[in-house]
């Protein structure tokens, strides 16, 4: 008999100001990325800086069993592309486990092959809708074999023998969707275009045009963005340096600025403007984070974050800034719950379909502990206490969602009472060292050992 794995609880408490420096692991976007374009290339890729959290790794693994070389030496990974075109069919079916965006980009990428591709995931993955990239694919000539109700995982497909190229207009705004139909486009005879009415990270063309790939961005007088994409070229291997995740940094980030006394730096962070909205949010809410040394990694801007606890204040958080924070807003809500007044988050939709249903969790977890909040449709208002005197003491569950966890383990380093998490498991996906790196800081965190 085979041993479920038991659901490991963790704990944290009132700390004491927090400081030191701290240096979150690399992108999750731009590693994914990484090994998908650098399995892909002509030649060798060696990325350094990559984030070795499970998500990124199961991409790994299906772009092996596609045809590419991939191994770590030292502290670089090292790729031996296929070619553009190349990829061959894997042999069993690719496990994504937790991981949205490896699923999303890898059937697009593959989806225009000639060949059959199975998909699969964990519990969380297989509830999450993935007609939002078999809509455009089938468009292009992909045959989608099996699929479950509403296009959901585990789903086979088969690529045509020579693929349509199309113009898609992105229908929500979505990096995962405009992504997989540019990878899509990569084994397409002539020219794939994406119309992007709102602005989404921006990974997929910057590495796109690194590797070589025939593409050029326009923005329109309605700044609509029209990215189009000539398929079947070269790409070639390159080198890759991953900044450090804004999305991680926001969790070190926000406990420093809640836990009283704290002065923090993190350092090497990305701060592509389609990555910072959390910053600018805090920094609006009265948050002391200064970038220092601002310079040029990898084709991207980086700083050091310095961070000092502050007295936040609460604020309307426009819906337009949503894609540029998509992943920071449960943290957001906890930094909310101890600013004076009211903190209202808009244009929310798209939480409601990541690794868990984010805003009902992120709504209950805060309930759970005291919180007064009100969940709309497509919002959050989150009243906040500014010492967070009587918050605490509930446990969050976290529905298989690593920003639920990390978000309210923060949040316990500065209420009246700890907060426990009923799982910690899926913190690996995408920030292992996060309970270590935490308590280097100085944060209080009791986590279950995994049994060996
Ligand atoms: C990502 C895009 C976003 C984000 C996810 C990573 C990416 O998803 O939430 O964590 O790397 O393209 P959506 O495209 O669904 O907004």
């Amino acid at each position: 008999m085979t041993d479920i794995p038991r659901p490991r609880t963790a704990t944290s408490r009132k700390s004491s100001a927090l400081s030191g420096r701290g240096r979150v692991p690399g992108d999750k976007s731009i590693s994914h990325r990484a090994f998908m374009l650098g399995g892909l290339a002509s030649g060798e890729t060696r990325v350094t800086g990559l984030l070795e959290g499970e998500d990124v790794l199961r991409t790994g693994e299906a772009m092996k069993a596609m045809g590419a070389g991939i191994e770590r030496q030292g502290a670089a990974w090292i790729i031996q592309g296929t070619g553009n075109g190349c990829l061959l069919e894997p042999e069993g079916p690719l496990d994504f486990g937790n991981a949205g965006t490896g699923v999303r980009l890898t059937i697009g990428l593959v989806g225009t092959y000639d060949m059959t591709t199975r998909f699969t995931g964990d519990a969380s993955l297989s509830r999450r809708p993935m007609g939002r990239v078999l809509d455009p694919l089938r468009q292009m000539g992909t045959q989608v074999v099996e699929a479950q109700e509403g296009d959901r995982l585990p789903i086979t497909l088969h690529g045509p023998k020579h693929a349509a190229p199309i113009a898609y207009r992105v229908p929500m705004p979505s990096a995962q969707v405009k992504s997989a139909v540019l990878l899509a486009g990569l084994n397409t005879p002539g020219v794939t275009t994406v119309v992007e009415p709102v602005m989404t990270r921006d990974h997929t063309e910057k590495m796109l045009l690194g590797f070589g790939a025939a593409l050029e961005v326009e923005t329109d007088a309605e700044g609509v963005r029209h990215i189009r994409l000539e398929g079947q070229g070269v790409l070639k291997g390159q080198e890759i340096a991953v900044p450090g995740d804004p999305s991680s940094a926001a969790f070190p980030l926000v406990a420093a600025l809640i836990v009283p006394g704290s002065d923090v730096v993190i350092e090497n962070v990305l701060m592509n403007p389609t990555r910072t909205g959390l910053i600018l949010t805090l920094q609006e809410m009265g948050a002391d984070i200064e970038p220092i040394n601002r310079r040029a990694s990898g084709g991207e801007e980086v700083a050091d974050l310095r961070v000092r606890s502050s007295h936040l204040k609460g604020v309307a958080v426009p819906a337009e800034r949503a894609p540029f924070m998509i992943d920071e807003y449960p943290v957001l809500a906890v930094a909310a719950s101890f600013a004076e007044g009211e903190t209202l988050m808009q244009g929310l939709e798209e939480l409601r379909v990541k690794e868990s249903d984010r805003l009902a969790a992120v709504a209950a977890g805060l309930k759970a502990n005291g919180v007064d909040c009100t969940e709309g449709e497509a919002t959050l208002a989150v009243r906040g206490r500014p010492e967070g005197k009587g918050l605490g003491g509930g446990t969050v569950e976290t529905h298989l969602d690593h920003r639920i966890a990390m978000s309210f383990l923060v949040m316990g380093l500065a209420t009246e009472e700890p907060v426990t998490i009923d799982d910690q498991a899926m913190i690996a996906t995408s920030f292992p060292e996060f309970v270590e790196l935490m308590r280097g800081l100085g944060a209080e965190i009791e986590a279950a050992e995994e049994k060996a």
